[in-house]
């Protein structure tokens, strides 16, 4: 039995490389081979069309180098740093020299052309925002005013959702504002600190988070509006995701939740993740997974490998199988509506300089050399 059954097992294997077919469902008995097969792939764009889009963050660069294979894995993309603040809207003003739209607008031109969808990342964030936009008359740094720094924030809000109208579908509004700590608010972002104090009726969000969304859903009514933030599937910061969802929720302003999705082998929760999926849709959220990687090292673990054990990659493929099992089954239910790498390969990801800069990870389903690890037919088949 166990013979017929790896010889099933490579037959099907074999059927993949031959014909590079998507085909899904029913595999149970395939385990993810370690050894991958070389020559043509199955496409997951293709195999996960009857659940949801698969996305991955891009550079502008990346796309010319690694456009074809991008275009046959993913069906969605996001910009991994070219529409944030600090790249978009370099200088203060809003005249369209002010402006730097190349690198997006390339990102967006390419998915047009390939028939994908973009998500758009992000408005707010406390990282890759310039100085200028919390700077006062007098220039010194956080001196500018509540009503200055929303005013700005508007014509940003504005600027880019006219810019992107009809190309970009959803908008990550507001990036990682709750607290990790004990806090609910990140009280350290120069957003709370010019702009974070709460109107009245307004349940203690602070008015840059609810303005955020007011102008968003002014500029353009159509375009889905996201939060977005890490470890939001469990423990106090779940509770305050899933209030300031309903806040959000209440009045009109949000669409959709995005679990980041940065998580460490073994340490991340399947079951966790299924909870909140359902919790927030249960509000009548679309829910997706944004960012997704799974780094080979603890949190806080700073040690450094010059090559990916074996074992750990084994830990990797089980965690990458059993989360894409809730991900399907969550698919399936209209619960989730998008599952997106933060990056293609090993070679790419923005873990290879965080938390430590300068190792090397292994965090996504591709090698440096664009061949498919043994994560991605753990991925690819079921
Ligand atoms: C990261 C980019 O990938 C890096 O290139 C950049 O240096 C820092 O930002 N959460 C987010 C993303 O919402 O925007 C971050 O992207 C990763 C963490």
């Amino acid at each position: 039995m166990r013979v017929l059954k790896s010889f099933l097992a490579e037959i099907v294997i074999l059927l993949f490389v031959a014909t590079g077919a998507a085909f899904a469902g029913g595999q149970t008995e395939v385990k993810p081979s370690p050894s991958a097969p070389s020559g043509p792939i199955p496409s997951l764009a293709a195999l996960y069309k009857p659940y949801f889009p698969i996305g991955a963050a891009v550079g502008d660069q990346l796309l010319d180098q690694e456009g074809p294979f991008i275009a046959s894995q993913f069906d969605s993309l996001v910009a991994a740093n070219d529409m944030k603040w600090a790249i978009i809207h370099p200088v203060p003003g809003n005249k369209p020299a002010d402006y730097n739209f190349a690198q997006a607008d390339a990102i967006v031109a390419f998915a047009q052309k390939h028939g994908m969808l973009v998500r758009g990342h992000n408005f707010v964030w406390h990282q890759q925002v310039p100085d200028w936009v919390f700077e006062g008359a007098d220039g010194r740094p956080l001196s500018a005013t509540k009503a200055e720094v929303l005013a700005r924030l508007k014509e940003h809000i504005t600027t880019l959702i006219d810019h992107f109208r009809g190309k970009v579908y959803c908008w990550d509004v507001v990036n990682e504002a709750l607290s990790d700590g004990d806090h609910v608010w990140r009280e350290d972002s120069p957003w709370y600190k010019t702009a974070g104090t709460s109107s009245k009726g307004d349940d203690g969000v602070p008015d840059y988070i609810i303005k955020a969304y007011e102008y968003a859903r002014q500029a353009d009514p159509n375009v889905k509006l996201f939060y977005n933030d890490y470890n939001i599937e469990s423990g106090p910061k779940f509770e305050h995701a899933l209030q300031l969802a309903r806040i959000l929720k209440a009045k009109g302003l949000l669409d959709g939740i995005g679990i980041q999705g940065h998580w460490q082998i073994q340490s991340v929760d399947p079951e966790a993740v299924r909870h909140a999926i359902d919790s927030f849709a249960a509000l009548g959220l679309q829910v997706q997974i944004t960012e997704l990687d799974l780094s080979v090292y603890r949190w806080g673990d700073d040690s450094s490998l010059s090559s990916l054990p074996a074992d750990r990659e084994a830990l990797q493929t089980k965690d990458y199988g059993e989360l894409f099992k809730v991900f399907r089954e969550e698919g399936a239910a209209g619960k989730l509506t998008g599952v997106t790498f933060w990056g293609v390969t090993d070679a790419d990801t923005w873990l290879n300089n965080f938390p430590v800069g300068g190792r090397t990870d292994w965090p996504l389903l591709f090698d440096a050399k664009l061949r498919p690890k043994p994560a991605f037919w753990a991925v690819a088949k079921w």
